[in-house]
């Protein structure tokens, strides 16, 4: 790891108290200053992003919110994002956000080359694995985004916590320790 911490910033996709996806962010957190970064987490409600209207965009222009994110992924060496699954698919939450975000004229500047690892989480046995893929995409393809290969879907997150807030299977625990440890590796090689 480089000398000065690198700054790892976490985001969850869901728009719920309890949600298993910000579970999953906190475990990821707890690994990553552990592993000496340093982090911060962005909540994407807390944006308070209309969902994209292109009249709205040309009355108004592009919302704050999409600035405070473009601002919060300048600000970080490496991003990870947990996404929950909703019809196979990443929750508008996150599309959105990155939709008004690429609206900015230097929206793109900032997520271009920039490392990201993924992790998804749910109730069901695949762990939203298929939401994670198309997101995965989106972020390769439009955002020129690095998609850290590695990445984890823990299934039945309901039940996949010890009351720390760590996961509880020491297999499961050992892979998110991999996915953070890779996407600060990554973004040390960058600096
Ligand atoms: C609209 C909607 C669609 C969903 N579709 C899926 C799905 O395709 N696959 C899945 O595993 N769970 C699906 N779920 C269940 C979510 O995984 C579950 O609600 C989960 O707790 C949401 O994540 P969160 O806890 O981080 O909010 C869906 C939930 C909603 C509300």
């Amino acid at each position: 790891m480089a000398s000065t911490p690198l700054r790892l910033l976490l985001i969850a996709g869901s728009a719920r108290q309890g949600a298993l996806s910000v579970k999953l962010r906190d475990a990821a957190r707890h690994v990553a200053e552990t592993a000496g970064a340093l982090t911060d987490v962005l909540d994407l409600r807390a944006l308070a992003l209309p969902l994209y209207d292109g009249d709205l965009e040309a009355r108004e222009g592009v919302p704050a919110g999409a600035s405070l994110l473009r601002d919060a992924i300048a600000a970080h060496d490496a991003i990870m994002i947990v996404t929950p699954e909703y019809n196979g698919f990443p929750t508008p939450l996150v599309i959105n956000a990155f939709d008004w975000l690429s609206r900015l004229k230097d929206g793109l500047a900032v997520t271009a080359s920039k490392p990201v690892a993924l992790l998804s989480t749910s109730p069901g046995a695949l762990g939203g694995l298929r939401a994670m893929n198309y997101l995965r995409q989106y972020l390769q393809m439009a955002f020129q985004m690095l998609v850290l290969p590695a990445q984890q879907a823990v299934g039945r997150a309901h039940e996949a916590f010890a009351a720390d807030g760590a996961l509880a299977d020491a297999k499961a625990a050992s892979t998110l320790e991999g996915v953070v440890k890779a996407v600060l590796k990554e973004a040390a090689l960058r600096r």
